[in-house]
Formats: structure tokens, sequence, C-alpha cells
């Protein structure tokens, strides 16, 4: 009897990249939240990047965009001062230095509120990876540094998602004074705190400034509970903490 014959084994399929399905966690608001949202419709994952000026938060998201595009996710991205509701009227009113500090906030928060209504939410709904360049905290302790009151801002940002997770790039005012340097040949007027009148010296200015921001961040992070991520590294190892993080979120875990 002939021996029957072996089956022909197959060539291994090509390898195409694993899609981790986001697992679904519940979402929820900090506060009020907006009106009519299903929250447990909201799919995907809400990701924050927060950190000082100079920190490595555009350096960082850019990789992960292109890692989480890379392996299947749709993503989209959000920030301060983006929204086509108000953005362009926030700069004109900062460059004029013209309104008071509780019309700014709320102009922030418009911008904010404006973006979460029509970008975050709808993303979060179909699913995508939302990554966030600086959230509410930023806003926040930016109010706080100048003295208003926390009880307000927690009320107003009771608009906001509670994201999957928040990650805080720390780093020494020293070295964001090196980045920005190497980076536009100058300091920032908002982002030294100029308007707060510590120094005239813009530089002087900066690491105080930024140095109170810290101390502001530290206080929230007990409230909100930030992962700190040290930024002091190459971008390459950031990066790679930073995606080992999100792979756990992503899976639930
Ligand atoms: N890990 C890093 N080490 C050294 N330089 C960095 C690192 N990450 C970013 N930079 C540089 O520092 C500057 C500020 O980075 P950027 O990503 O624009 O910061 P942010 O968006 O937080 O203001 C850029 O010139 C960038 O190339
Ligand atoms: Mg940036």
């Amino acid at each position: 009897m002939p021996k029957p014959r072996k089956a022909k084994r197959l060539a291994p399929a090509p390898r195409t990249p694993e899609v981790t399905i986001p697992k679904l966690t519940p979402k929820r608001f900090y506060g009020e939240g907006i009106p009519g949202v299903e929250e447990e419709k909201l799919k995907g994952k809400l990701i924050v990047v927060e950190g000082a000026d100079g920190s490595g938060r555009s350096t960082q998201i850019a990789q992960l965009v292109q890692w989480l595009e890379g392996s299947g996710h749709a993503t989209v991205q959000v920030g301060l001062k983006r929204s086509s509701l108000v953005s362009e009227e926030l700069d004109k009113a900062q460059q004029g230095n013209i309104l008071s500090r509780t019309t700014l906030s709320l102009f922030y928060a418009t911008d904010f509120a404006d973006q979460v209504e029509n970008i975050m939410l709808p993303a979060l709904k179909a699913g995508f990876m939302v990554l966030a360049d600086r959230y509410i905290y930023t806003l926040m302790a930016r109010d706080l540094v100048r003295g208003m009151d926390e009880a307000w801002l927690k009320n107003l940002y009771g608009i906001a998602l509670v994201p999957d997770a928040v990650f805080y790039l720390n780093i020494s005012p020293e070295q964001l004074v090196q980045r920005n340097f190497a980076k536009n040949k100058a300091l920032d007027y908002w982002e030294s705190g100029m308007d707060l009148g510590l120094s005239r010296d813009m530089f002087d200015s900066f690491l105080k400034y930024q140095a109170l921001m810290a101390r502001q961040f530290t206080r929230l992070q007990a409230t909100y509970g930030f992962d700190i991520v040290e930024a002091d590294r190459s971008p390459e190892e950031v990066n790679a903490d930073l995606r080992r993080k999100i792979e756990s979120v992503v899976a639930g875990r």
C-alpha cells in the first residue's frame, strides 16, 4: 500500500502587525461633564502628555502617533489653544495682554470645551486613540500660580473626561532653558511667567515661574495621580517607557 503522502507544509503567512483591540474600560467626567454623552460608548483611549515648555511633549507625541498608526490604531491629536472656535481670538487677547485672569481662564476653558465636544468625544466614540498635548492640569496649574481659587477651577473643568493615562514629563527648569534656547533661540513671554513680575530678567523669571509651576503640578499629582516619567533621558528611552505604559493601557491592564 502506498504510503500516504505527507501534506505539503504551507509557507508561513506574511506577518501582519498585531492590533491590540482596545479593551473597553468605563469612562467618566471629572464633574458634571457634557450633557447627553453616553460614556459607555466611548471605546477609544484618551492619553495625555503633560510637561513644561520644552519637556519634549511634541517630540514624544509625534513618535507615539507613528507607532500607534503603524500598529493599526487611528489617532487624533488635541492640545491647548487649538480649537477652531477661539484659538485665534485667544492669541490676539494674549498679545494685547488685555483680559483679566478670570476672563482668560474662561477663554481657555471655552477652547478646551470646544475640543472635548467636537474632537475628543466623536473620536473616542469611533474608537480612536486621542493624544492630548497638555490638558486641564496645565490650565489649572497656570491659574493656581496666579492665585485663583482651586474649587472654582475644579468646578470649571468638570467638563473634562478623566483620561485613561496621564504622563507628566519631568525635567529641571535649567534643562528646559537649554532645550528652549536650542529650539527657539528665545524664551516665551507667557511660559516665563513675565505677567507675574517675578523678575525683569526673562531668564530669571523663566526659572522662577517653572519652579512655581512644578510645585503646583506636584500638588495636583496628589489629586489626579499622574504617571511621572523622567524626561531627562534620550527621546528614544523616554518613548520606550511611554510605549510600554500605553500598551498596558490599551490592553486594559
Ligand atoms: N529627550 C530629549 N533630549 C534632548 N532634547 C530633546 C529631548 N526631547 C526633545 N528635545 C528637544 O528639545 C526641544 C523641545 O522639545 P519639544 O518636543 O518641542 O518640547 P515641548 O513640545 O514639550 O515644548 C526640541 O528642540 C527637541 O528637539
Ligand atoms: Mg510642543
